[in-house]
């Protein structure tokens, strides 16, 4: 899977343009070390690398052959936008949101993020890594290789750094790339003033971020009720300041002219943009600010999913998609995602690959990751229980996939 150059999100005709972006069936991969070496048809693979394998013995000579018997191969998964780390429980909302309150007024009773920070501030950097690493397995075992994580339940200056060191222990010990976002800008903490806490995000958070070089982004939560765009303005430009680029929330609830805001700013991508204008898409497009559609949250808030994917195919436009894993959204499943976007959104599902995979890929600036499958990149990749490249995504209840593969050592298998 990898026409043109795979640094390229893929757009308009070219996402459903299947011929072009998969090999055909009978393929076989030569994977050495964490690379995918050679890809060519199984037979002469097999001859020329593994001639004793005769399908009783799977492993001699180094060499260890795995039979995918026919089923059809993807990439390993890539979830650019998770709040992976937090504590406490709000199972309780959704009677809330029955019962007709907003996410707002949720949050504005005390609810929603605020009583997060509570239960999270009190997790020591133990807790926060058990159960960070007991997520990440969860998200691997449905073919997740690469997660995007944000910090923002702190929202002082050591829970925020708690969270990202968290970040750094887990992405550690455990074969999934894990990369940061510090995500201080996520509310406003009770018990300071907006304008202490605006001082304490720029004057203390950031610094203190960037010596320890421990997050490669930073996001602001850009809506109306919690940053304005004025204050997600000065944080972005804080923190390029320290040559931190930014992927930020914009335009969940209302269009506030957030994700025209992350496309003049540079974002690297504007992530929920549920409600952007046609202009602001646009210019997102033109500018080179990925739009990251999150279909899990409006799933989950029992929102309608009028996500316009297909405008951005028909337009041009890039675009990913992620789950937002959160303490209200407890979606780690990207084929999960991608089945939302194909019954809810009408999206097509090799379409909805590509923004689970070589899309985002290109939002993460490390060239080890390109979310295909071609020769040199790293060796992540999922082997489906289906053999069509659809059946990724077609299984909302069951898992999808049988055996993962992270930068060439089997991670999950059950063949
Ligand atoms: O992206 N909208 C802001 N942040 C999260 C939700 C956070 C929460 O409700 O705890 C999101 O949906
Ligand atoms: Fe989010």
């Amino acid at each position: 899977m990898g026409a043109g150059n795979t640094r390229n999100p893929l757009i308009g005709a070219d996402m459903v343009d299947m011929e072009a972006n998969i090999f055909p069936a009978g393929q076989g991969i030569l994977i050495q070390d964490s690379r995918i070496y050679c890809i060519k048809d199984s037979e002469s693979l097999q001859s020329e690398f593994a001639p004793w394998w005769d399908g009783s013995k799977n492993e001699a000579k180094g060499i260890r052959v795995v039979d995918a018997g026919g089923r059809a191969i993807i990439p390993g998964l890539v979830d650019c936008h998770t709040h992976l780390l937090w504590g406490g429980d709000r199972s309780s909302e959704m009677r809330l949101r029955q019962a007709g309150m907003t996410y707002r007024q949720i949050a504005e009773a005390g609810g929603g993020i605020a009583k997060t920070v509570q239960s999270t501030r009190s997790m020591s950097l133990n807790e926060l890594c058990h159960d960070g690493i007991t997520r990440l397995n969860q998200a691997v075992s449905t073919g997740t290789t690469v997660i995007e994580a944000k910090s923002g339940y702190g929202l002082d200056t050591d829970s925020e750094l708690r969270l990202l060191e968290a970040m750094a222990v887990i992405d550690d010990s455990s074969a999934v790339k894990l990369l940061p976002t510090w995500l201080g800008a996520h509310d406003f903490p009770q018990g300071r003033t907006r304008d202490e806490y605006l001082d304490e995000l720029i004057s203390s958070q950031l610094p203190a971020i960037a010596e320890q070089g421990i997050a490669k982004w930073v996001d602001v939560f850009c809506e109306e009720g919690w940053y304005s765009n004025d204050e997600t303005e000065d944080i972005v430009r804080a923190a390029s300041e320290y040559d931190i680029p930014s992927r930020l929330h914009v335009d969940e609830f209302e269009d506030s002219g957030g994700l025209a805001l992350a496309s003049e700013l540079g974002a690297v991508s504007g992530d929920h943009v549920a409600k952007s204008s046609t202009e602001s898409r646009q210019y997102a497009a033109d500018e080179g600010t990925m739009q990251t559609f999150l279909p899990g949250t409006p799933y989950v808030l029992g929102k309608p999913l009028d996500l316009p994917m297909d405008d951005c195919i028909e337009n041009n436009w890039p675009f990913s998609i992620a789950s937002d894993y959160n303490p209200n959204c407890r979606i780690l499943s990207m084929p999960f995602i991608g089945n939302l976007a194909t019954s809810r959104t009408g999206l097509d599902p090799f379409a909805a690959l590509v923004a689970s995979t070589r899309n985002p890929s290109t939002t993460l600036d490390d060239p080890e990751i390109t979310g295909t499958i071609v020769e040199n990149s790293r060796a992540d990749i999922n082997i489906l229980w289906s053999q069509y490249v659809d059946g990724w995504c077609q299984t909302p209840g069951e898992n999808p996939i049988v055996t993962t593969i992270i930068s060439g050592s089997i991670v999950n298998s059950n063949i």
